[in-house]
């Protein structure tokens, strides 16, 4: 994939990052999820108290792009940390991870981000192997 793509991409989950709500954590985290027909869908953490019903920023991304009917994806760059700092390692977490897997391939792309010049790039496979599935392979 284009180089230029995945730095539009990450730019595009920093600007999804500051509509974070992370009252009770103070950590922000943006998501951009690249859709097959070229859309784009962004997410951020949004933290309920009692915690358990908090949602991260990639399931944000892919909930709201399912809901409007869309289920085919290529990439997703990630981006987050406390305040207005960003991090070099907000990988998605193993819940996250999951719920990619149930609409990507191994081959669908993690971009994990300190900055628009700064990130590393992983297939859903290197971080998720041997994933939970109910289908039939
Ligand atoms: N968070 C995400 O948004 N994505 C992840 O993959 C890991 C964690 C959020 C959840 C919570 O609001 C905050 O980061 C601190 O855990």
């Amino acid at each position: 994939m284009d180089a230029s793509i995945l730095k539009t991409l990450i730019e595009e989950a920093i600007a999804a990052r500051r509509s974070s709500y992370s009252p009770y954590s103070g950590f922000k985290v943006g998501a951009a999820l690249l859709a097959q027909n070229g859309d784009t869908f962004t997410g951020c953490n949004i933290e309920i108290s009692g915690h358990t019903a908090t949602c991260c920023a990639e399931r944000t991304a892919i909930f709201k792009a399912v809901s409007q009917g869309i289920t085919s994806f290529t990439a997703i760059a990630v981006v987050g940390g406390p305040g207005d700092a960003l991090i070099d390692s907000c990988f998605p977490c193993g819940v996250c991870r999951q719920a990619l897997a149930e609409f990507c391939g191994e081959d669908f792309i993690v971009i994990v981000a300190e900055s628009a010049d700064k990130w590393r790039k992983f297939s859903l496979n290197d971080l998720l192997p041997h994933r939970f599935s109910e289908k039939k392979s």
